[in-house]
């Protein structure tokens, strides 16, 4: 496995001695974002802030270069996009040149530049591309010296939000963690064309030693270091090990992603101020190591950098034509207050948070101008389950960790949607590693009609895991035995939602692979759920793909 994913970059490496262009000889010098995310406030993690240097780098030419971490681009604008790499050099000062083109030859070049990168980013590379012409199509690739050049990437911008859209399609992904298993959703979505953006609910990483929560033995999927993060160097030797996984690397070559976090970029149950609880063992300080997870997840992400001293602030908005903004959320790190307590007058209290203040009245704010500048849907990028999906099975809470944990917050969603009329909102949602689809009413279990939806305020999709252990076939069952606004639930496999977006409609299907324990399983629909503009609750309900569902990626009428 480790053996031919070598033999196929020093293939790659090859390919490029023959081809590499010399980079343009006016190649500006212009900013990596890499060095943004810093903690300047906190020299206890001892990362000098290094100045990308003034003038042409041309000079230091590093001749040891190799990409071994493949490229990924992210947060599309109508102008501009994220670009990303890393190169792996001796050097301590390594210049890189991007390149991006409208075509995949790069005959035609619209933007290029030179940033440095050097051990106080690890060796990353992020770019902010501005510029660009709204909802076109771009390839990009990044050079060292007149011999390294990386795989090329291809990415697009979105359309401004002002153009009449008919559809857009996302690939939806969460809860990939590499000792259980191969990427295969990740395979999957890498392979296909119809995608515009891939979207990331969080545990992206894990932060655990092997066996703790899945062991890659058999596989040779032993996560890096094998120990439970806690420093930067920790964080960032996972973060540069799972960007070596293949399927990874393909899934982002070939679309540009939207992430946040959830929690396992930090420690599991995370919230603003700890883990779990007080748990016994947990590394610690919590404050040093909360802030070398962010570093790490701004430095290996293609994400806008966010200063995070503060809070590491990552919500925020894109405005997608007429059709739709798709609004991510973060319910874990902004301002989420303390986890597994079982205090029900702490649970129950009426000040409760989530999100934080600050982000719950952006996330109104962002209802209403998203309504009064006419999109048609809502959509959002949220971690832990929204709907109400309290149940013991046995003595076991199914999920735990969730909206549950903060119910005056979500009554407090839920009292804006409706007392604002905000129609057609979907929220899109990671964390439980199951497929299940909801109906949002208040209460489920008063003055809501469990045959018609009449009490629903809004949709929720819970996609599948990318690898983690779902809560099982059995979990999924005592769910839907005790939920009545439960539309869907399958607990058994992983896999991806693919969620197409038109005006009439919002179709999402629950695409499944067969197997993890080997790559190149196969996959297939299990499950499309629609919910009609205006129903506010699932439509209808289908095995297998849906038969009009349309064409490949975006439509502009
Ligand atoms: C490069 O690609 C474009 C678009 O596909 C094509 O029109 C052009 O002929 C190609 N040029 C070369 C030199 O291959
Ligand atoms: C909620 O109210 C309690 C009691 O007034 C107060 O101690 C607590 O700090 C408040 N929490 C938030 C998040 O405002
Ligand atoms: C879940 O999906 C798998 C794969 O298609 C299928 O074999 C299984 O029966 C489904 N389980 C439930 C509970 O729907
Ligand atoms: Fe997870």
């Amino acid at each position: 496995m480790k053996i031919a994913f070598v033999t196929l970059l020093l293939a790659s490496t090859a390919w490029a001695l023959r081809k590499a262009p010399t980079a343009p000889a006016a190649s500006v010098v212009v900013k990596n974002l890499a060095y943004d995310s810093p903690i300047i406030n906190h020299p206890y993690l001892a990362i000098k802030r290094k100045p990308v240097p003034a003038g042409l780098v041309s000079s230091k030419v590093a001749t040891d270069v190799q990409f071994l971490h493949g490229v990924a681009s992210g947060d599309p604008l109508a102008d501009a996009v994220i670009i990303w790499t890393k190169v792996t050099s001796a050097a301590p000062e390594v210049p890189v040149t991007y390149q991006l083109s409208t075509t995949n030859n790069f005959t035609s070049i619209v933007s290029t530049g030179t940033v440095t990168t050097t051990a106080d980013v690890d060796y990353t590379v992020k770019i902010d591309v501005t510029g660009l012409q709204p909802a076109t199509t771009y390839y990009y690739r990044f050079t060292s010296g007149d011999f390294a050049m990386s795989a090329a990437g291809k990415t697009h911008t979105i359309p401004v939000a002002t153009a009449d859209l008919a559809s857009y399609r996302l690939a939806v992904v969460s809860c990939s963690n590499l000792p259980a298993g191969y990427f295969n959703a990740y395979a999957g979505i890498g392979k296909r064309d119809d995608i515009d953006i891939v979207l990331h609910l969080g545990d992206y990483i894990y932060e655990y030693q092997n066996g703790k929560y899945g062991d890659g033995t058999s596989m040779g999927r032993i996560p890096q270091p094998n120990v439970e993060l806690s420093t930067l160097s920790d964080y960032r030797t996972r973060h540069a090990q799972y960007k070596t996984d293949v399927d990874l690397q393909a899934a982002h070559l070939a679309h540009p992603w939207v992430t946040v976090w959830d929690d396992h970029e930090f420690a599991d149950d995370s919230w603003i101020g700890g883990a779990e609880g007080t748990k016994p063992g947990l590394p610690g300080p919590w404050e040093p190591r909360k802030l070398a997870a962010m570093r790490a997840y701004f430095e290996y992400m293609p994400i806008r950098a966010a200063l995070i001293d503060g809070v590491g602030k990552i919500y925020r908005n894109f405005a997608v034509g007429n059709l739709f903004d798709l609004t991510m959320l973060d319910t874990r790190m902004s301002g989420r207050e303390k986890t597994d307590v079982t205090d029900s007058s702490i649970i129950n209290a009426p000040n409760r948070t989530i999100m934080g203040f600050p982000q719950e009245k952006w996330f109104n704010d962002q209802l209403s101008t998203s309504k009064s500048r006419g999109a048609k849907w809502r959509i959002v990028g949220n971690q832990v389950t929204f709907a109400p999906a309290r149940v013991l099975w046995g003595a076991i809470l199914i999920l735990k960790d969730s909206w549950d944990d903060y119910p005056a917050a979500r009554t407090r969603v839920l009292d804006y949607v409706s007392s604002n009329k905000i129609d057609n909102v979907v929220f899109l949602t990671g964390d439980i590693h199951t497929s299940l689809t909801f109906n949002v009413p208040r209460n489920p279990f008063s003055g809501y009609d469990k045959s018609t939806g009449g009490g629903s305020l809004l949709v929720e999709f819970v996609g599948p895991s990318v690898t983690s252990q779902s809560i099982t076939a059995a979990g999924a069952w005592a769910l839907k035995a005790a939920l009545p606004h439960l539309q869907f639930a399958n607990g058994s496999k992983h896999g991806y939602m693919v969620v197409t977006i038109t005006q009439e409609k919002v179709s999402t299907q629950y695409v499944l692979v067969d197997a993890i324990d080997h790559r190149g399983a196969p996959e297939s629909v299990e499950k499309t759920l629609e919910t009609l503009s205006g129903s506010a609750r699932i439509t209808s309900s289908s095995d297998g793909p849906c038969i009009d569902t349309p064409g490949p990626r975006y439509t502009l009428k």
